[in-house]
């Protein structure tokens, strides 16, 4: 049992492993359960429903209050287009950012908008809601965990810093990849809490125990009946 200063101290070590996902309609309710967190949280994930209602407004003042910030915003386009809205993002000072790790010439293109910024650029390879048949439709034979590899070796190649890998895969990647590379690892399900629309969930705890760097939390944060309590119940659970 661990009394409440250590619980805290505890959570304060390992608060820069969890990344909490804002998925909510509007930047004001953003902001509501940032308020909530307070600095039980110290990383946020914004993704596509947050930045069409103030989502990059309310990444500019997190940045502002010290938070760190993961733009979700899985790029992919033709190279002159991808170095340069990734140079935007660059600029913006956000902390994370996620591209489509899909060919040489996109990643490559991406690394170089980057540039020498601290910007980290990290790659997403299989989207973890899609199997076998949604890639033999693409024309893709190969199965979905050995394209995840495949991708994942192109992305480090062109000069990523990382992956967005479930936990399921990040011991496999943890492996062949090797350090310094970041495995940034969703799909996280503290044990009784409710898998929703997730299917390869793995506790905090085994994630980091896989290789992953970062977890992202989304719903069992942000629709607990006591968020800041959920977050620090995860941090807790963590292994230091
Ligand atoms: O609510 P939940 O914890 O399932 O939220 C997970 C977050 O991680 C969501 O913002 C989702 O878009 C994101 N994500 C994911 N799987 C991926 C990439 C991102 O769940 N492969």
């Amino acid at each position: 049992m661990v009394d409440p200063a250590g619980h805290d101290r505890i959570a304060a070590l390992l608060a820069h492993r969890l990344i909490v996902a804002l998925d909510v309609p509007s930047a004001a309710e953003a902001r509501a359960l940032v308020r909530r967190l307070g600095d039980a949280v110290t990383f946020y994930k914004i993704g596509h429903e947050l930045l069409f209602d103030g989502g990059l407004e309310l990444a500019r003042e997190l940045k502002a209050q010290g938070k760190r910030v993961f733009l979700d915003m899985k790029l992919l386009d033709i190279g002159n287009t991808m170095e340069r809205g990734v140079a935007s993002a660059a600029r913006m000072g956000v902390d994370f950012l996620t591209i489509h790790g899909h060919d040489s010439k996109s990643i490559r293109a991406a690394v170089k908008g980057r540039g020498d910024s601290a910007l980290k650029l990290l790659a997403v390879t299989v989207l973890t809601n899609l199997d076998a048949a949604d890639l033999a439709e693409q024309g893709i034979s190969m199965t979905p965990a050995d394209l995840v590899l495949q991708r994942a070796c192109l992305a480090q190649a062109g000069g990523c810093d990382g992956v967005i890998a479930s936990g399921e895969e990040a011991a496999r990647l943890n492996a062949a990849l090797g350090r310094p590379f970041l495995i940034v690892t969703p799909g996280i399900r503290p044990l009784g809490s409710a898998s929703g629309d997730q299917s390869r969930v793995v506790t905090p705890a085994a994630a980091i125990l896989a290789g992953a760097d970062h977890i992202v939390v989304g719903r069992p944060i942000t629709q607990a009946a006591d968020p800041k309590a959920a977050a620090l119940d995860i941090l807790a659970s963590l292994p230091v």
